[in-house]
Parts: structure tokens; C-alpha cells; sequence
């Protein structure tokens, strides 16, 4: 069985609070706990509003919203325990962990070339020169595939596609030498090809650098090429965590059933239309069944 200190993160009892009216707390995470393991890949899945994003900011210490707060029960990253209560709003980045945000038109300065860019990451972390620092972003922007470097560090991001751009912001998350890197939604703004050409740079990058993955996505096809784990989330809680390989035989709670079913398959060609979550949550869903109940009484 493993334990905290075979984990790379180990959370506990996890709440993340947004400001209400008149001082209140409201509770958008509510007693999340899961692990990752070093070189783990992770997936947290849920539907919109349910907390991933949030959850994801508090790991890497990067809640900046006015008046959040959150307290975990435990926060162990690479052996050391982070004290995690009461600190927000003041960002404090989680030493060792990059993130790739959910836009990344919006992540990346509109007004400064990608050069630029990296020069200022790069000298945050390490006294060298503008060119040395030049020299290494290139060195990162082809592990990337982007050969075309000098013109690229020379390009605004408005004049990349958004593969390019995608590329750019993990190249930028892993120049840090993260030994957990996040993604927000790293593909939802991409057209599927691409999509799995940059889930597939993901995993090659963080393969060859042994960093784990903690990954946010709707998309459930996904999880299960790519990951090793899911975190599923609902109303702010994690309500199953399974092997993505075997969700449906690990799965706890009806959302993550669920889940799956919603997704077309082959299988499902016959069907007038596939199960909603809401069909499939009311009417009970039960295992091993291949069809929704909500469905066959419709
Ligand atoms: N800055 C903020 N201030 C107040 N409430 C917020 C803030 N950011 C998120 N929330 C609320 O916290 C809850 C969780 O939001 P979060 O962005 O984490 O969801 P999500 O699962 O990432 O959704 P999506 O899939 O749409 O990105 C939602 O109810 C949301 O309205
Ligand atoms: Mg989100």
C-alpha cells in the first residue's frame, strides 16, 4: 500500500473558499483528497462549475481572487508539508510546480514577443544573459516542435495559431523544470487533431523530464489514453478517484458512471440518442447495465 511519502502531492480535506455577500465564505471546494505519485498522470474531470479549475489554482498556489481563501487538512508536496491555511488572497506559488492555464490567448502578454517572454521566466529563476536566455528558449521551443525559432521568439502571440500557442505556454511551464506541471483544459480550444498532438507532447515532455501531470478535462476519451488516474469531481466535492483504465468498474458514485455513458461509441450506433447525466443520475444508473434505466423508460 502506498503513503504520503511514496507521493510526489498527497492533499487532505482540501476547502477552497470564494467571498460571498457580506463576508460570507462560499465553499466551491469541499474536502478534496487525492495523490499523485512522481511521473503520475493525473486527470481531474467534472462537469463546469464543479471546482476543477479552482482545486488545480489551490495545488499550485495560485489563487489570486479577491478575498479567496483555503485550508487543507494535509498538503504534502515532494516530502515537505506546505501550510496552505489562511494565506490567499496573496498568491503563493507551490515551489516546484508550473502551470499551463485554460486560455492561452489570454495567458500569454498580448504586447511582448515570445522571446521576451521567456527571457523574463528565465532570469527569474536563474542569473544568466539575455542571449544565454535567448539560447535556452530556443532549446525549449524545438523540444516543443517549433523548429522556426528565431522567428518565432520574435512573434506576438496573436501571430501564432493556437497549437503554436499551446506549444509556447507548455514550453514556457516546463522551462521552470516543474516536478508537477498543471494544464487547465490544454486542449478545449483546439480542433481534435491537434488536440491529441498536444496531449501527446504533454505526455513525451513530461515523460522525459519525470514530471507528474495533473491535468483538468471534460473530455473523458482523453483520460483514459492518456492518464493513469481520474479525479472526479461534482458539486465542489471529488467523488471518485479511479484508474482511468477502470472507471467503470472503480466507480463510486452514480455522476461518474455517469460520465461514461454520455461519450458515443461504436457500440452506441443503435441508440436514438445517447443518455443525458441528468437522465442517467435521476433514474438510478446501474452498473454493468447497457443502457441507461432513463433511457429505456423515455
Ligand atoms: N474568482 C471567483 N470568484 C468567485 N467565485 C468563483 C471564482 N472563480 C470560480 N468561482 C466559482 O467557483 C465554482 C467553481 O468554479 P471553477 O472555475 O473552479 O469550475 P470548473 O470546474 O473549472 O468549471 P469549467 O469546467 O467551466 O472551467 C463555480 O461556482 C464558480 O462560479
Ligand atoms: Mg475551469
Amino acid at each position: 500500500m502506498s503513503t504520503t511519502s511514496d507521493q510526489l502531492l498527497s492533499i487532505k480535506d482540501g476547502y477552497v473558499y470564494y467571498a460571498g455577500k457580506a463576508g460570507a465564505k462560499v465553499p466551491a471546494v469541499k474536502g478534496a483528497s487525492f495523490d499523485i505519485a512522481p511521473g503520475e498522470h493525473v486527470a481531474i474531470v467534472g462537469e463546469s462549475g464543479s471546482g476543477k479549475t479552482t482545486l488545480a489554482l489551490a495545488v499550485a498556489g495560485l489563487l489570486t481572487a479577491a478575498g479567496a481563501s483555503c485550508e487543507f487538512g494535509e498538503f504534502v508536496f515532494d516530502g515537505r508539508t506546505i501550510e496552505r491555511g489562511k494565506i490567499a488572497p496573496v498568491p503563493y506559488r507551490t515551489p516546484g510546480t508550473s502551470m499551463v492555464f485554460q486560455n492561452a490567448m489570454t495567458s500569454l502578454d498580448p504586447v511582448a514577443t515570445i522571446g521576451s517572454q521567456f527571457v523574463d521566466v528565465l532570469r527569474g529563476l536563474s542569473r544568466i544573459s539575455r542571449k544565454k536566455a535567448r539560447a535556452v528558449a530556443a532549446e525549449w521551443l524545438v523540444s516543443v516542435g517549433l523548429h522556426d525559432t528565431d522567428r518565432i521568439l520574435k512573434l506576438r502571440p496573436y501571430e501564432l495559431s493556437g497549437g503554436m500557442r499551446q506549444r509556447v505556454m507548455l514550453a514556457l511551464a516546463l522551462c521552470s523544470e516543474p516536478k508537477l506541471l498543471l494544464a487547465d483544459e490544454p486542449t478545449s480550444a483546439l480542433d481534435a487533431s491537434v488536440s491529441r498532438d498536444v496531449m501527446d507532447l504533454l505526455r513525451s515532455m513530461t515523460e522525459r523530464t519525470g514530471a507528474s501531470l495533473l491535468i483538468v478535462t471534460h473530455d473523458i476519451d482523453l483520460v483514459r489514453l492518456y492518464v493513469d488516474k481520474v479525479v472526479v469531481m461534482y458539486h465542489g466535492e471529488v467523488v471518485d478517484v479511479c484508474n482511468a483504465g477502470r472507471i467503470e468498474e472503480e466507480a463510486q458514485h452514480p455522476y461518474t458512471l455517469a460520465l461514461t455513458r454520455c461519450v458515443p461509441t461504436l457500440d452506441a450506433y443503435n441508440l436514438d440518442r445517447l443518455p443525458t447525466l441528468d437522465e442517467t443520475m435521476t433514474a438510478g444508473f446501474r452498473r454493468g447495465e447497457g443502457e441507461s434505466k432513463a433511457a429505456m423508460s423515455a
